[in-house]
């Protein structure tokens, strides 16, 4: 039995900085945020907006009332959780309007814990191949103002349906995980940004690439030549091109140019928002998808990364008509609203984070479908517009 993704949709808020804008304002040449780093823009959010209410607008784009209806579970996978107790899915299931009958889950491992959903939800399937799973990876990206991570910040959601005869991507038996206990990224309780030693993040994940792809060629007897392009967990864009680079050097063949281009590929969404945590490998594998022409029956190999640190390495094959079962990124993507420094600077000491106060939001000019109107008694007001 075919198990793997099929569906996709991907939602992110309406507002975005510029990074020549926030070069400019910081004192740095901005050839180091769109060349060094490789992005053009970041995603700003909202007061309005967390992770439910981007994840519960990436599920609705995808969900018919037909394949509503389908959904046994949903499995949330983030780090930027909202309830140290309460799960996420349980907001997002009630403001899709889920069947009462259905299993709830929020999931934690840094930028890592969505793979770990879709394989738990692959197991589901297995057992009991009726079950349609709902896995949505949602995070918004905090490292601080003027911080060395500032300009890798960003936010979204991707929703993914996993079942049995997928439309978009059969998974593939192998995976291959490896963990080790490692302090490159981490953000503890009283923190609403992340703490990274970011030079070191950048090696381990490297290491961890090079360490799952190993093992799985020494499992499966594949080398590069059996891929048609591999998806990277994107904090930024540059992070993919020196993975890719530690496999390929300066191998010029084909094959090379080949992985080389997609990968180009696979980046062009992740420039336009930023580093979205659980949410990157795939909005990477819906770039790919819509901007280069691959087709049915190629194998993509998909490296997810989260610090702290897991990497899982495992592969998948296109199935026909893949193109139709996701949103159109681009167009989202090219509806979006220009914020200036000052803006974005006030809307990111504007979110909710650690405030305990009642307060109510302004969300007249959020035009997405659903949004936190504000706080009571320590209760966070979801409305769905
Ligand atoms: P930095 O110190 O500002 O940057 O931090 P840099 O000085 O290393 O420069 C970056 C690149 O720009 C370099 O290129 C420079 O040469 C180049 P590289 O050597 O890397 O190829 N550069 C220029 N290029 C063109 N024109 C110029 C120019 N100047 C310099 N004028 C860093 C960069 C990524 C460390 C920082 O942004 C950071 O800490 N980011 C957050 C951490 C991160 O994203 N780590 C990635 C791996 S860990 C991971 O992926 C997990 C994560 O998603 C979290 C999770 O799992 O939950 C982060």
């Amino acid at each position: 039995m075919k198990i793997g993704i099929d569906r996709m949709a991907f939602a992110t808020t309406n507002d975005y900085l510029d990074l020549v804008d926030l070069a400019t304002a910081r004192g740095v040449d901005p050839n180091k945020f769109t060349i060094g780093i490789g992005q053009d823009r970041q995603a700003v959010v909202p007061a309005s907006q967390d992770i439910v209410t981007l994840g519960a607008t990436a599920a609705k784009k995808l969900l018919t009332p037909e394949l509503a209806k389908r959904v046994s579970t949903v499995i949330v996978a983030t780090e930027s959780g909202i309830d140290n107790s309460k799960a996420s899915a349980i907001y997002i299931k009630h403001l899709l309007g889920l069947d009462d009958f259905t299993r709830t889950v929020e999931m934690k491992e840094a930028c890592y814990s969505a793979t770990a959903g879709i394989q738990f939800a692959k197991g589901l399937v297995a057992l009991n191949p009726q079950e349609t799973v709902l896995v949505i990876a949602s995070d918004i990206a905090r490292y601080g103002l003027n911080t060395a991570g500032e300009v890798t910040q960003g936010a979204g959601a991707v929703a993914m349906l996993i079942s049995r005869d997928p439309h978009i991507l059969s998974l593939e038996e192998t995976t291959v995980s490896y963990t080790k206990d490692v302090m490159d990224f981490w953000r503890p309780v009283y923190a609403s940004e992340a703490m990274v030693d970011g030079k070191y993040s950048t090696n381990v994940y490297i290491d961890f690439f090079k360490q799952t792809f190993t093992r799985y060629q020494q499992i499966t007897g594949r080398d590069l030549a059996d891929f048609t392009a591999i998806a990277f967990h994107l904090p930024f864009t540059k992070m993919g091109k020196k993975a890719l680079d530690a496999l390929l050097a300066d191998r010029n063949d084909e094959v090379a140019d080949r992985l080389r281009q997609h990968l180009t590929e696979s980046q062009a969404f992740c420039r336009q928002v930023g580093n979205l945590y659980t949410g990157s490998l795939y909005l990477g594998v819906m770039s790919l998808l819509q901007n280069g022409q691959l087709k049915a029956g190629d194998r993509l190999g998909l490296f997810s990364y989260g610090s702290g640190a897991e990497g899982e390495f495992y592969t998948g094959i296109l199935e026909p008509g893949y193109q139709n079962y996701m949103n159109n990124v681009k167009e989202d993507l090219a509806n979006r609203h220009q914020v200036s420094v000052a803006e974005y600077e006030e809307m990111f000491n504007g979110q909710l984070g650690m405030n305990a106060d009642d307060v109510e939001f302004d969300t007249r000019n959020d035009p997405l479908p659903f949004v936190l109107k504000g706080q009571k008694n320590h209760q966070r007001l979801y409305e769905r517009k």
